[in-house]
């Protein structure tokens, strides 16, 4: 469980996030959606304590973050990045070592699970994403899908209770798409916590519980998938998602 009170940002004195108050709860899904630079993938990075914030408070279940310097906040943010596993925009995979040595890498040297067990558990979830085939490789020789699988494979082997997930489905193809959601709804019957940044419609109408809209910095809209996405109350929220943009093609002769 997370909760998040009164969280707020700044970037060189710019408001990026304000006063976000949020609570993410165990076999819960929370889609966070929302234009381009509206605050998302910081708002996620703030959950695991990979950036520092300006005021309110995170908490992970028995450990709070509070303002100021999170590197600051040793012991804490170590053990709260233990439990909230992250896939990031950018996947950011060790260049390196090959797939399964992603997947190996922190359970072996964070939880000193050892080798023989590290690899048996990393080669089944490489197989669980569709990569036995490709564990040898390195990221440099894999696709952009095949990366981004390894990387969802690599936060999943540590076990989180919390697994943030910013854009996961960017490069899968639909039948992926479908997969990666088989797999999540596996974990989230275990009581997994699953907070996703998504542009992938179909991730958030089958998946999640309910859909945040952030914008500005401000959660502008909220509630269950069939309602934000298919009748969103907030302009702003009917524009990103290009509601109210067919008449308009209408009159252009399309
Ligand atoms: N390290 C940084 N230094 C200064 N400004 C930053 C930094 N990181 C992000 N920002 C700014 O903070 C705002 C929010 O960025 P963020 O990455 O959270 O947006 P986002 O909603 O994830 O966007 P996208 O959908 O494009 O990934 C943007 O205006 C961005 O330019
Ligand atoms: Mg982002």
């Amino acid at each position: 469980m997370i909760e998040v009170e009164k969280l707020s940002k700044r970037y060189e004195g710019r408001p990026v996030l304000e006063g976000i108050n949020a609570v993410f709860s165990p076999g819960e899904v929370t889609a966070l959606v929302g234009p381009s630079g509206g605050g998302k993938s910081t708002l996620l990075r703030c959950l695991n304590g990979l950036e520092s914030f300006d005021g309110g408070l995170v908490r992970v279940g028995p450990d709070t973050l509070a303002p100021g310097d999170v590197r600051a906040q040793g012991e804490k943010v170590r053990r709260i990045r233990r439990r909230v596993g992250f896939v990031f925009q950018q996947w950011h995979l060790f260049a390196h070592r090959t797939a399964l040595g992603n997947v190996t890498e922190a359970p072996m040297h964070v939880k000193g699970v050892g080798r023989q067990e590290a690899n048996e558990r990393g080669r089944a979830l490489l197989a669980k994403v569709g990569l036995s085939h490709r564990e040898d490789a390195y990221p440099s020789e894999l696709s952009g899908g095949e990366q981004q699988r390894v990387a969802i494979a690599r936060a999943l082997a540590m076990e989180p209770e919390v697994l943030l997930m910013d854009e996961p489905t960017s490069a899968l193809d639909p039948e992926r798409v479908g997969a990666l959601i088989d797999l999540l709804e596996q974990l989230l019957a275990d009581g997994l916590t699953l907070v996703a940044v998504t542009h992938e419609m179909r991730f958030a109408y089958e998946l999640a519980s309910r859909v945040l809209v952030l914008h500005g910095g401000h959660i502008i809209e909220e509630g269950p998938p069939a309602r934000v996405l298919a009748n969103p109350h907030h302009e702003r929220t009917r524009a990103f998602l290009g509601l109210g943009r067919v008449p308009a093609l209408r009159t252009l002769g399309a």
